[in-house]
């Protein structure tokens, strides 16, 4: 397995790569690898000849600072996993490679993806995410993307952003993975105490409820379930939870149209943000 900081030597490399024809499926991660990563990193696996990991937190994304800084670097430990996983080559890059000194995120329409659910919580995330993948894409030219739907929205819109800056990639949606218990895999879990991390799976068991009640009950009344469960919730509480259509984001009024929809929730347990997501 390669591991390359300099972007000039991974575009180079690549490119000859691609050059003898083999497929590239990338991976965009900030690390703290579990096995939910590890599970996108199969499937490009399965799908590609060689598989590329990105491992980079990009500050544009964070709007808090005390978040970017207490974000989990893990990266031996990183490394020994996508080893373990037949990586190819990982591209870790430190900040200044990626970014010019003052350089903030590039604004992109998304026509209004970014302004649902997390967007209405965290400014400018998008714009940051789009940002970065937008130059990962560049560096690594790939044929194919693999994204995890835990992070749905993000997966819209990077859709989009692909649609908009016409980069000749295509987008993989990959299934939420989780623990035993049910709680979503994420490089924050680690962070929550004992007795959070109890907690926690609270969150999936109430989105299992919510799958059940919407074979018979309408958004706003689910939405009133969900709120009264976590009102009565002793350590864990919501910022949002909002029934959606997979395609525009949007809130969704009632079950009788034609699009998919979700429910998306966003959870704090002590200071760590937990989010998921069911198909209904
Ligand atoms: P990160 O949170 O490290 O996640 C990297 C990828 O792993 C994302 O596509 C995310 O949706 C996916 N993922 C995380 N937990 C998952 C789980 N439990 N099951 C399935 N997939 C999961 O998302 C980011 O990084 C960044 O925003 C990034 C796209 C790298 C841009 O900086």
């Amino acid at each position: 397995m390669k591991v390359f900081t300099a972007r000039d030597l991974t575009q180079s490399h690549i490119l000859d790569l691609k050059n003898k024809g083999l497929t590239i499926g990338l991976v965009p991660t900030m690390g703290a690898l579990h096995q939910g990563h590890l599970a996108l990193v199969k499937q490009a696996k399965e799908n590609n000849d060689i598989v590329v990991v990105s491992i980079f937190v990009n500050p544009t994304q964070f709007n808090n600072s005390a978040d970017l800084e207490k974000y989990p670097r893990t990266l031996e430990d990183d490394l020994e996993k996508l080893k373990s996983v037949n990586c190819d080559l990982v591209f870790t890059p430190n900040t200044s490679e990626m970014y010019c000194n003052d350089e903030k995120a590039e604004l992109f329409n998304f026509e209004g993806l970014d302004k649902e659910m997390e967007g209405k919580f965290r400014d400018n995330h998008f714009n940051g995410v789009g940002t970065i993948v937008k130059k990962l894409f560049n560096i690594t030219s790939p044929n194919k993307a693999y994204f995890g739907e835990k992070d749905f929205q993000q997966l819209q819109i990077i859709k989009k952003l692909v649609e908009i800056t016409k980069q000749p990639v295509s987008i993989i949606g990959c299934p939420i993975y989780r623990e035993d218990d049910g709680l979503a895999m994420s490089s924050r879990n680690m962070r929550l105490s004992k007795e959070h991390r109890q907690s926690a799976p609270f969150i999936y068991k109430t989105l299992l409820q919510v799958k059940e009640l919407s074979k018979k009950s309408s958004p706003s009344e689910i939405e009133n379930f969900v709120i009264d469960k976590f009102n009565n919730h002793h350590n864990l509480v919501l910022e949002y939870f909002s029934v959606a259509n997979e395609n525009d984001l949007k809130t969704a009024n009632s079950f009788h149209n034609l699009h998919k929809q979700r429910g998306f929730i966003a959870v704090f347990a002590d200071e760590i943000r937990l989010i998921d997501n069911i198909a209904l």
